[in-house]
């Protein structure tokens, strides 16, 4: 497994954190409890921090990045996850904020100073474009994003159960590695 520190910060794993072998996490990157983090994920928190909320899942493949602070944007785009989110595989999260109960479709690329409420739905493949806002309670598609219609009662369901399944898929990865 390769955890490392940059600049003198470490990153920071709650309990029953779930980490691949082949992913690599470096520097100010924390993560909440029964956060599960798949192979070949790359997590780098060097010029800005990441944050992942409790029992987010991020697949395989995905890229998490942020940008740095300048005199035009002080605060730079750290990158903030929140809870019971589902990454799915090869996405790209670079300096955006995503709420809780949130599906990012597979392939999906996320830019910087995004911002997604609460329970949303990505489908696969989207490009949301910087400082974009998707609003709680809808799906987006496309390339550039666009808001194709509200959330079925079962999906708004769904988002929740994606990510209990991952908890459950973690922590049987973690009795195998024992
Ligand atoms: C978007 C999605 C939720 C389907 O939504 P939907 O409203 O049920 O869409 P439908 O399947 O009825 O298709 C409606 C139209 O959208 C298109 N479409 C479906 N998925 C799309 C996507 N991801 N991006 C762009 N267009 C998409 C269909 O081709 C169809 O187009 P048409 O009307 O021209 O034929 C689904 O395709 C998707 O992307 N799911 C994400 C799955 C995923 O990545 N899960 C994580 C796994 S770990």
């Amino acid at each position: 497994m390769s955890i490392r520190t940059y600049k003198s910060i470490s990153p920071k794993l709650a309990d029953h954190c779930y980490v691949d072998a082949s992913s690599v996490i470096v520097g100010d990157v924390e993560c909440a409890e029964h956060v599960s983090i798949w192979p070949l994920v790359a997590a780098r928190g060097d010029v800005n921090y990441i944050k992942i909320g409790a029992r987010t899942n991020i697949q395989d493949g995905t890229v998490l990045h942020v940008s740095r602070t300048s005199e035009a944007n002080p605060n730079g785009f750290p990158l903030i996850i929140g809870a019971d989110v589902t990454v799915g595989h090869k996405c790209m999260l670079h300096g955006c904020t995503l709420g809780d109960r949130i599906l990012v479709g597979m392939g999906a690329i996320i830019m910087d100073g995004v911002i997604v409420e609460d329970d949303v739905f990505i489908g696969a493949g989207t490009l949301v474009p910087p400082n974009k806002t998707l609003k709680s309670g809808y799906l987006y598609k496309g390339n550039p994003a666009q808001q194709a219609r509200p959330l079925k009662d079962s999906e708004v369901a769904f988002l929740k159960q994606s990510a209990l399944n991952y908890i459950k898929l973690k922590d049987e990865y973690i009795e195998e590695t024992r």
